[in-house]
């Protein structure tokens, strides 16, 4: 733990216990570094990290102030295990939510995508005329698989930092995440064969089940410990089982993040079963609090681990570039995958993030981005609680950006969510996150929304309609 986490915590016990109640003035910064004997920035941090805690507001000019603790929903139930694998049916809508994120006349809240007051616009810009002044030749040119020599090595010293065993050769650029995890797949599967997957699970990775003719086999996930290692040993018993897709941190819909020992529990069970995991990582720089986790590939020695990751949720998704880490026996089958896919990758874009990455801003980014979500997840958890239904049941995400909430009685999100269109509002219904129909009266909230007027009628408007 750093040391302004352990004062922010020291600070949280100061104010449970009434030294600074509801309403009260923190003293300030400096005061503040001078009792606890640290430094301002210390300070500064340990009252940023209470804020994104949702125990402290900022005033402008005012200073930081103890908020009225939120009335906390309880977290959305756990399904039962799937009876069998089973193909996809019913993700054809999902293009339509997609499509309503670039309709000005829709508010969305819909499709995990960071509005733009989110990403780093101006920096970006500055880095695409650098780029296109100075790599111009390049520009006009293929990269080929596996991409741009300067982005596999930054995207490997980024895992080097999160303590995996990677070298530039090991990395494989692609179109996205989801290519990622499509040629993970068809590097360890055969059509027909059976997928394990955390239930509820992201929608494109429904229809990369889809699409490659596999079979899903939904595996329980608690939204507080993520996907159940029981249920799971239990499939693995039962059926044979190719791979295993998991979205390790901060998992898509609930937030939820896999504990070390998890994580390294669930590598030895797959390693038991010689099962691959594909673990998608895309939301792992983003925690809402705390530092970033490790991947479970920090702990994989035997090449069990194919790595999958993008810049779509940090940086920019317009970007189009990801990444994938193979063991090291696929890596030319994952190469030639690729290549016939898309022959390359967009020059411009692998260039952009490369340069990007090697200017070194990219943490500093991230601790102002995740600041944000913080304060977005908790405001929308806040609107939430009190204009829903009164039984609703809400997520507690300990990353990303996006809610996941239980709507009480018989709901049906679908039907709700063509009335919701029509009156300008989108959100991701809560079928489309299963491969079986399940979750009908689920949806998914998108919180990296710019908070403003519109975003609050919204709000009102779906509570209205529910
Ligand atoms: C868990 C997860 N994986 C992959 C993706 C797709 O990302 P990309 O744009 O890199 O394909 C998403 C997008 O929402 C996601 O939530």
């Amino acid at each position: 733990m750093t040391l302004y986490q352990s004062l922010a915590d020291r600070l949280q016990v100061l104010i449970r216990d009434q030294v600074y109640p509801v309403g009260s003035r923190l003293p300030g910064v400096r005061v503040l570094a001078e009792q606890q004997q640290v430094s301002v920035s210390t300070a500064v941090n340990a009252c940023r990290e209470l804020e994104q805690r949702g125990v402290l507001e900022a005033r402008p000019r005012s200073g930081y102030y103890v908020r009225q603790p939120p009335v906390v929903r309880e977290p959305p139930r756990v399904t039962t295990a799937s009876r069998r694998p089973r193909r996809i049916t019913g993700q054809e809508r999902v293009l339509q939510i997609l499509q309503n994120v670039n309709n000005p006349s829709v508010v969305n809240l819909g499709a995990a995508v960071p509005a733009p007051e989110y990403m780093p616009v101006a920096a970006m810009e500055r880095v695409f005329h650098s780029v296109l002044r100075e790599e111009r030749r390049r520009c006009v040119g293929y990269a080929f698989p596996p991409g741009a020599p300067e982005l596999c090595t930054q995207v490997a010293r980024r895992l080097a930092g999160l303590q995996c065993e990677v070298s530039p050769e090991d990395v494989l650029i692609t179109n996205s995440c989801q290519e990622s995890v499509a040629i993970a797949l068809k590097l360890t599967t055969q059509p027909g064969d059976t997928v394990a997957i955390e239930s509820p699970t992201y929608y494109g990775l429904l229809q990369v089940i889809d699409s490659l003719g596999l079979k899903a086999l939904e595996i329980p996930t608690d939204p507080e410990e993520g996907i159940s290692l029981e249920a799971l040993t239990l499939a693995l018993e039962r059926w044979k089982v190719s791979a295993c897709v998991v979205v390790s941190n901060f998992s898509n819909p609930l937030g939820v993040r896999l504990s070390d020992t998890r994580k390294q529990a669930l590598l030895a069970l797959l390693s038991k079963h010689k099962v691959p995991l594909v673990e998608d990582d895309i939301y792992g720089d983003l925690p809402l609090s705390g530092p970033r986790p490790r991947p479970v590939k920090s702990w994989d020695r035997t090449g069990l681990v194919y790595y999958c990751s993008s810049s779509s949720k940090t940086l920019s998704a317009g970007l189009r570039v990801g990444w994938l880490v193979t063991p090291e026996r696929h890596r030319e089958k994952a190469q030639y995958l690729q290549f016939i896919n898309t022959v390359s990758v967009a020059t411009p874009s692998q260039l952009v993030l490369a340069r990007y990455l090697e200017r070194g801003h990219y943490d500093r980014f991230l601790r102002q981005l995740c600041g944000e979500h913080a304060r977005g997840v908790a405001r929308m958890t806040e609107r939430v609680t009190q204009l829903f239904p009164q039984q609703t049941r809400v997520s507690r995400p300990a990353g990303g950006f996006v809610l996941w909430v239980e709507l009480p009685g018989e709901v049906d999100t679908t039907e709700l969510m063509e009335k919701a269109l029509e009156a300008g509002v989108s959100f991701a219904p809560g079928s489309l996150f299963s491969a079986s129909g399940k979750f009908a009266n689920c949806l998914r909230l998108n919180c990296a929304v710019k908070w403003d007027n519109r975003v609050e009628q919204a709000l009102v408007t779906l509570s209205r309609l529910l």
